[in-house]
Formats: C-alpha cells, sequence, structure tokens
C-alpha cells in the first residue's frame, strides 16, 4: 500500500526563506508502546481533527522513551510502530511532517546548551520527575530530570505558535515559555516564539479503568488499567467489563463517583453527544447495558485504525522513508533557531 509523500500541496510551508503562512503546531510522543486512549482522546485526536488548519510538526520522542531503561529492539520496534499508528490514526503527511527525534541532532545538541540556561530550581519543582524517579534517587538517570530541557528544545526549535496535549504535560509547558521569555530577555533579541500550549477541557485526562484516581498510563503495570490503540474486541470487553465502577445503579455524570464518570466521558468523546443526551439514553438502565454500548463504541471506532495500522506495517520501507524525509523537511527550521541562539551567545 501507498500513502503520498508531502506532494507540495498549498499548505506545506516548510522553508526557512518564507515565514509560516500558517501558525505552526508541535507535538511529541514517547515510543513506549502500549499507546492508549488517554493518548488517542487527549492528544492525536485532536492533532487529526486540526491538522488542515496549522503548518503541523509531530515528533516521535526516542530521546525522551532513553530517561527510562529500555530495551534497544523494543526501542526500535515502538518507534516504527508509533509511526503507524499515527498514520493509522488519521495524520495525513500532505498536512503533517512526522519524524523522529533523534534522527534532527539539534534536539539533543540544544538540550546540552539550554541545560546550562536552566535554573535547578524550576526543575526541582516538576512534579513527574518525583512521580517518574521514584524513592531512589542516587541511581536514576540525570537525563529524567532535564527531561522537561529537551522537551523545551524540542518545541523552542520549530518556532512553535501551539502545542496541543494532554493535561499531565501543563507544568512542561509552563517551563517551556519561561525559559524561552528568559533567554529572550537576557540577551535582547527574539530568538524563541513563546509557544501557547493547546489543552483541551474534556479528554484532557482519561483516567484508569481500575483506578479512576490514577491517570490511564502507558506504564502502569496492570494492563486491564488501559485500553490500548490495538487491542482485540475481546480485551476491550473485557477490560470494559472489569472498569471500577461503585455500587449504585445511576448511569449519571458525577464527579463523586470517579470511575463511572471516566466511563462516560470517554463514551461522550467518542459519540460526541451531549452529557444530557447520554443520560436520557442510558436513564432507567444499568452499568451493564452502558458498559456493552461503551465497548460498541470503542471496538467500532479502533476496528479501522487496526486495520491501516496492519497495512502500514506491512511496508517498512515506505515507514522509513517518510520519517527520512519529514526529517529532512523539517531540519532547516532547527538548524537555524539553534545557529541563531549559538551566534547570540558567543559560541563558535
Ligand atoms: P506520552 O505517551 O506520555 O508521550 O503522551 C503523549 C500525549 O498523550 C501527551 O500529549 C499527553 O499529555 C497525552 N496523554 C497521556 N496520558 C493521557 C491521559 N491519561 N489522558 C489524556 N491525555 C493523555
Ligand atoms: N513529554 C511529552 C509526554 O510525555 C512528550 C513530548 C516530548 C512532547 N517533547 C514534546 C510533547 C514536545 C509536546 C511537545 O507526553
Amino acid at each position: 500500500m501507498s500513502i503520498e509523500l508531502n506532494p507540495g500541496s498549498e499548505v506545506k510551508t516548510n522553508t526557512i526563506t518564507q515565514p509560516p503562512i500558517r501558525k505552526r503546531v508541535f507535538s511529541g510522543i514517547q515510543p513506549t508502546g502500549n499507546t492508549h486512549l488517554g493518548n488517542y482522546l487527549g492528544a492525536i485526536r485532536n492533532w487529526v481533527a486540526e491538522q488542515t488548519h496549522y503548518d503541523n510538526i509531530f515528533c516521535i520522542v526516542d530521546l525522551h522513551a532513553i530517561t527510562l531503561p529500555i530495551d534497544p529492539q523494543e526501542l526500535h520496534n515502538n518507534t516504527r510502530q508509533m509511526a503507524a499508528l499515527l498514520l493509522a490514526c488519521g495524520l495525513d503527511t500532505r498536512y503533517c511532517n512526522l519524524f523522529i527525534q533523534s534522527h534532527i541532532h539539534e534536539h539533543a545538541e540544544m538540550s546540552w546548551i539550554l541545560n546550562c540556561f536552566t535554573p535547578m530550581g524550576w526543575l526541582n519543582r516538576m512534579t513527574q520527575f518525583k512521580t517518574k524517579a521514584g524513592t531512589d534517587l542516587d541511581s536514576v538517570g540525570t537525563g529524567l530530570y532535564c527531561y522537561p530541557v529537551l522537551m523545551a528544545c524540542d518545541i523552542l526549535l520549530y518556532q512553535t505558535h501551539y502545542v496541543p496535549v494532554g493535561d499531565d504535560q501543563r507544568q512542561h509547558l509552563e517551563l517551556t515559555r519561561d525559559l524561552a521569555q528568559r533567554f529572550n530577555t537576557m540577551y535582547k533579541k527574539r530568538v524563541f516564539t513563546i509557544p501557547e500550549g493547546q489543552i483541551r477541557e474534556v479528554g484532557a485526562r482519561i483516567m484508569s479503568l481500575d483506578d479512576p484516581t490514577k491517570k490511564m498510563s502507558k506504564s502502569d503495570p496492570n494492563p486491564s488499567s488501559r485500553i490500548t490503540l490495538l487491542d482485540s474486541p475481546k480485551e476491550i470487553k473485557q477490560k470494559i467489563g472489569r472498569a471500577t465502577t461503585d455500587s449504585e445503579r445511576l448511569v449519571t455524570f458525577d464527579p463523586q463517583r470517579a470511575g463511572i464518570t471516566n466511563l462516560l466521558g470517554i463514551y461522550q468523546l467518542l459519540t460526541g453527544q451531549s452529557q444530557q443526551e447520554i443520560e436520557a439514553t442510558f436513564a432507567g438502565k444499568g452499568y451493564g447495558d452502558f458498559k456493552a454500548a461503551l465497548t460498541e463504541q470503542l471496538v467500532e471506532t479502533l476496528r479501522p485504525i487496526q486495520q491501516r495500522y496492519n497495512e502500514l506495517m506491512s511496508d517498512q520501507t515506505m515507514l522509513d522513508g517518510m520519517l527520512k524525509q519529514s526529517a529532512e523537511s523539517v531540519r532547516p527550521i532547527a538548524a537555524k533557531t539553534l545557529q541563531t541562539m549559538k551566534d547570540v551567545i558567543g559560541l563558535g
């Protein structure tokens, strides 16, 4: 199967000589496997829905993935799988460049430089580091500590206007803005565009199926806590069937009942119906009826994605070609920003 690669459509603006006609969107996703419904509803689906409005750059952040131990073969495979999955979800190479972070060395290079300008106090406040590092701080890699600086570089290298992400990235985005503003002020030059986050109200935080007080996560040791985009209909049915609810029977949105409300939120996002419509549909019915309807919605949403994913994965040459071409296309933007940064600092 073949897809058209960057056929020079009128919305493409990736040359350094012309200013972007459309505002630039940049976002990243880790190739850590287990891509789940939270990633889809909180991020990927929004990227797809709005891709024609922007000049889009999406990045599979393999340098971020090595901040925690990961098997080499697994990392390599996950990276390709992630590319196929993003295309299967609807990212269209006519509107988007999709590349692998380590293919553009400017990310790692800028990261060293920006680390030197990042106060430790700012990184000490990052809550994601505290969650991921655990208690043994002496043995955790320093890359995990500097993770938000690399993320800031991803965004700033491309003079990004908007960063669509889930709610968990809010603090990293604030840090990115603070670092950019501080650097511009320090050197009295607009080296970086100050990016804005795009965090949707609904879907920004999909919760775990077994513990609805925690967010759905790739790294949760319990696979039943998440629906992955590659789950079979049987797995989906089992996981939704087991999803934590409560002893009440009312199918209503109620923040006090986090389990059912999370499931209803997922249903709302999949169907596009209002809360009132959904509550009316399930009035007088129980959790069993609702869970069956939710399962069906999930199976039907994921079926075409999985079908296209399998087609794309069967043509690795095409996938690798697309990733390479995208990197070549956006690299001049990153190189230009990094060079400006080095010039103002006096490097070289
Ligand atoms: P990651 O898998 O951590 O690289 O995240 C990729 C994207 O998915 C980011 O924009 C996250 O904010 C988003 N995301 C991850 N987990 C969730 C979740 N449980 N709910 C909503 N969005 C999420
Ligand atoms: N830290 C993000 C996450 O875990 C992934 C990421 C890396 C990212 N670089 C980025 C997201 C740049 C947006 C922009 O989800």
